[in-house]
C-alpha cells in the first residue's frame, strides 16, 4: 500500500505529506567514518516510507505496518529504548529546527528489516525529517538534513554513529554508490556497473547498533586517536606511524583496521568508476580480513558465510555494517548471481537475501 492511503486507513482523513528513504549496504568501509576517513555505501531497493500531519493533541501517534499496535507517546517524551524512540527523535529534532513543532499523527511503511545492519533507522529519521523539512517550507539540503539525522542518533538515541547511513540514504538511489570522504562530506555519486551483481545475505544473527560493542569500538578508536595526537586516525603521519607501531593492542590491531580500511574504501572507489570487479572484490576480501582479526567486530557465523560465499564462487565477500552479526555483501559476476544465492541460502538454512 503506498502511505497516503496507509495513513488515511488509519487515522481516518489524508496526511499532510508524505516521503520516504532507502536503506544503503556499505560496500567498503568500515568504522572510518567516524575517524576522518572514506566509505562506499550503496543504496537498497527497499524503502521506509511515510506519511504524516499535525494534530491538536500533545501527542504523537504512530502506526507502522510492522506491528499492529497504534502506539501513542507524549510530546517531548525521553527515550525508552524500543524502535518508536528513532520517530521521537527525528520529530523531537523536527521540532528544535522549527519545521514541525506540535501534535503529529504519523504512519510508517517499510520493507527494510531492522536489526540488519542496513540502515533501518537512518532511512526512518531521514524520512521524517524529510517530511518535516517541506511541511516547514524550510530551504535545506540533503547534506542538512543528514547532519541533523546523525545528531538524532548521538544525542536523543546515544549511539555514536558516524555520518555515512544518511549521507548514503540521503544521497544515493538504489543502483548508485556514495563515495564519500567524511573528513569533508565531499562525495561522489557512482553507478554501479550493470556487470556486477551485489547480494546482500542476512546471517540470520541479528545485531543492535546501539548494544554496546560498537560503542566500545568507537571508544578504543578515540583512546587511539588521543594516544597518537589525531582527530583523524584514518590519516596518520610519519611520525604518528611511529607511535602506532609502539602502541599496545587491541588499540594498534583498531587503528591499523581504520587506516587501511580507509586506503581501501578509497581504492574501491577508483576501481568501480573503472569497473574493475577484480579489484573491488580483493579489496572486498582484505576488509573482511581486517574488520575479522584487526577490528575483531566479526563472528563465527559471519565467518563461515563468507568462507562459503567465496568457496562457491562469489568474486569478494564481506560483513557490512556496524558489525557483530547482520549481513555480509558479496560481489559475484552477473550471470552467476542468482544460482550462487541459490546455493548459498541451501546452504546456510538461517541466512536470508535482504
Ligand atoms: C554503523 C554506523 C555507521 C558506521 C558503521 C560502521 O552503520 O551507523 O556510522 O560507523 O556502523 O562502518
Amino acid at each position: 500500500m503506498n502511505p497516503i492511503d496507509g495513513f488515511t486507513n488509519t487515522f481516518g482523513s489524508p496526511p499532510t505529506i508524505a516521503a520516504s528513504a532507502p536503506g544503503r549496504v556499505n560496500l567498503i568501509g568500515e568504522h572510518t567514518d567516524y575517524n576522518g576517513g572514506a566509505v562506499l555505501p550503496a543504496a537498497l531497493q527497499r524503502r521506509i516510507q511515510v506519511a504524516l500531519a499535525r494534530q491538536d493533541a500533545p501527542t504523537i501517534t504512530i502506526k507502522s505496518t510492522r506491528f499492529d499496535d497504534l502506539i501513542e507517546r507524549p510530546l517531548g517524551d525521553a527515550k525508552r529504548d524500543d524502535w518508536t524512540d528513532y520517530a521521537m527523535g527525528a520529530l523531537w529534532k523536527a521540532s528544535e529546527l522549527g519545521w514541525l513543532t506540535g501534535g503529529v499523527k504519523l504512519h510508517i511503511e517499510s520493507d527494510i528489516p531492522d536489526g540488519a545492519g542496513v540502515s533501518s533507522s537512518a532511512a526512518l529519521i531521514t524520512a521524517i525529517l524529510r517530511a518535516a523539512s517541506i511541511v516547514g517550507q524550510v530551504a535545506t539540503t540533503a547534506v542538512d538534513i543528514a547532519k541533523h539525522a546523525r545528531a538524532v542518533e548521538n544525542d536523543y538515541i546515544g549511539m555514536p554513529c558516524g555520518i555515512m547511513d544518511q549521507m548514503a540514504v540521503g544521497l544515493a538511489d538504489h543502483g548508485e554508490a556514495l563515495a564519500l570522504d567524511t573528513s569533508d562530506l565531499s562525495y561522489d555519486v557512482i553507478d554501479i556497473p550493470e556487470d556486477w551483481g551485489i547480494a546482500v545475505i542476512h546471517s540470520g544473527v541479528r545485531r543492535e547498533l546501539a548494544d554496546g560493542r560498537y560503542k566500545a569500538r568507537f571508544e578504543e578508536c578515540q583512546a587511539a586517536a588521543e594516544h597518537l595526537k589525531t582527530d583523524q586516525l584514518c590519516r596518520l603521519g610519519q611520525a604518528q606511524m611511529k607511535a602506532l607501531s609502539e602502541m599496545p593492542d587491541p588499540l594498534r590491531k583498531r587503528a591499523r583496521h581504520v587506516m587501511t580500511e580507509h586506503k581501501r574504501a578509497v581504492q574501491a572507489s577508483d576501481a568501480m568508476k573503472t569497473g574493475d570487479l577484480n579489484t573491488f572484490a580483493a579489496l572486498m576480501n582484505e576488509s573482511h580480513r581486517s574488520y575479522s582479526q584487526d577490528f575483531e567486530a566479526s563472528t563465527p557465523v559471519i565467518d563461515d558465510l563468507v568462507n562459503d560465499a567465496l568457496n562457491i564462487g562469489a568474486k569478494g565477500a564481506r560483513l557490512t555494517g556496524g558489525g557483530f552479526g547482520g549481513c555480509i555483501v558479496a560481489l559475484v559476476e552477473k550471470p552467476k548471481l542468482e544460482n550462487w544465492v541459490e546455493e548459498l541460502l541451501d546452504r546456510h538454512e538461517n541466512a536470508w537475501r535482504v
